[in-house]
């Protein structure tokens, strides 16, 4: 899959590239109504959801496609690569000894987000999540007139609305560049790029005169399911 080997390449590059995700993560776990003892973090990456964890655990579970990613994870986290695409993925998911679920930052890449949900929510667990929208880069997407390769906002909150009872949020962030090309460099990177990257040289250089914030975009939407109603 393309996007997960952009993961692997990029893995080390994303440790300076994981601002808006790291804030992201840390608004999630703060959040978080429940403090789990074995935690399962899907889409796991380098470990901004098990930094954030500021309470006593036994054991916490990085799920992740990407070895390299999974490689910059806590060593003292128990490592799976799996990808959660896949059922099988879940059937392994599912013997394990977990009390909490979290994905930050990571199902918005879900080839089909609502078998992705329905299989997180059949494990009935405690479950916090944050999904990048489709409002990410919103200005870049309208100025060159390409749709974003992720869910619109309205289409993750029916999802979430059919799968789980809980609370959710919906964040906007910015973040400033110094240089506007530094911008789109940041956008060619982070993987929600395909339409960016397609642009010829003049298209590119065009986007970029015309693109009038000294900032990108981001839209997050975030879910915390309601333990009472499992
Ligand atoms: C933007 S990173 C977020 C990482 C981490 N959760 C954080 O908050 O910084 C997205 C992660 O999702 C992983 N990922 C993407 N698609 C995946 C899939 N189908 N199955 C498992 N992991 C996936 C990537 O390898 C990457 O580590």
């Amino acid at each position: 899959v393309d996007h997960i080997r952009q993961f692997d390449r990029q893995a080390s590059r994303y440790q300076d590239r994981k601002i808006i995700q790291s804030r992201v993560a840390r608004h999630l776990v703060q959040k978080s109504p429940y403090r789990g003892r074995s935690i399962l973090d899907l889409g796991a990456g380098s470990g901004e959801v098990f930094r954030n964890i500021d309470w006593p655990i036994e054991r916490f579970y990085a799920a992740d496609a990407s070895r390299q990613m999974l490689d910059l994870h806590p060593p003292c986290t128990r490592k799976i690569l799996c990808n959660f695409d896949l059922p099988s993925c879940f059937r392994e998911l599912e013997r394990l000894p977990i009390d909490q679920i979290f994905a930050s930052s990571s199902l918005q890449w879900s080839r089909d987000l609502e078998a992705t949900l329905r299989r997180i929510a059949s494990l009935r667990l405690p479950t916090s999540l944050a999904i990048f929208t489709a409002s990410t880069f919103k200005t870049v997407h309208q100025l060159a007139n390409i749709s974003s390769p992720i869910y619109e906002k309205g289409e993750v909150i029916r999802l979430i609305e059919q799968f789980f009872h809980g609370e959710w949020e919906v964040r906007e962030y910015k973040l400033f560049f110094p240089e506007k090309i530094e911008a789109f460099r940041y956008i060619k990177e982070s993987g929600v790029s395909q339409g960016v990257k397609r642009l010829s040289y003049r298209e590119m250089r065009e986007l970029i005169d015309n693109y009038p914030h000294p900032y990108l975009e981001f839209e997050v939407l975030f879910m915390w399911s309601d333990l009472s109603k499992l």
